[in-house]
């Protein structure tokens, strides 16, 4: 299973957000929903070998966790307007420290980074870590953040994991998704 969570800095935990102003008013959903595409959509299917969490820490009530199943989504579009109206719909749950499934394959949970860390197993995707293609052995989990730096308290709570770069350019966030999925899928078919 290979696991994403992008820490959404400004994205909404609520269900108001207007579906036309994904990168205004709805604190950059717009990113996070391209972050969903980059991890899940193959052509003509979905990749059931991949979910991502959606770290959402904007108002009225952060942090939440989306997660998205690979595995059991159903219904999911490759474009940002449908997948953020499924996300809108998780948001409309009210939620405790479990997760609660909105829809097939689409669960939700109040929680963020530090309760996500403590399963262990993850990386930082970061510019500034060491090559992938030096590294052996990847962890299954990645860790991104969206358009801003990670938070001294975050990078607090990630100093003791590895760092993982794609390349020498700092990318868009599904971009580093999308570069990390294909050398993944290099390495399970062999090429290299
Ligand atoms: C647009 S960047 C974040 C903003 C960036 N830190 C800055 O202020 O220039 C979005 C995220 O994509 C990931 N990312 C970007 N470039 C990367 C690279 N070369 N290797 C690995 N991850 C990368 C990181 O997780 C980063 O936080």
């Amino acid at each position: 299973m290979r696991t994403f969570a992008v820490v959404g800095h400004l994205a909404p935990t609520g269900d108001g957000f207007p579906l036309d102003d994904l990168p205004g008013s709805a604190g950059r959903m717009d990113i996070l929903c391209r972050c969903v595409q980059a991890a899940l959509s193959l052509s003509h299917g979905i990749r059931r070998d991949a979910e991502i969490h959606l770290l959402l820490l904007g108002p009225p009530s952060p942090p939440k966790d989306v997660l998205i199943r690979g595995e059991t989504v159903r219904s999911l579009s490759p474009d940002e307007r449908s997948t953020a109206a499924l996300v809108r719909k998780a948001l409309a749950l009210p939620v405790g420290e479990s997760f609660r499934e909105s829809s097939p394959g689409i669960l939700v949970r109040r929680g963020g980074l530090a309760g996500l860390l403590a399963g262990g197993g993850f990386a930082v995707l970061s510019e500034d870590g060491s090559d992938v293609r030096g590294e052996r052995d990847l962890p299954a989990g990645f860790i991104l953040s969206d358009h801003r730096d990670f938070t001294a308290e975050e990078e607090t709570l990630l100093g003791g994991l590895p760092r993982i770069s794609v390349g020498p350019r700092v990318l868009q966030a599904d971009h580093a998704v999308t570069v990390l999925q294909n050398e993944l899928d290099r390495r399970e078919a062999g090429w290299s």
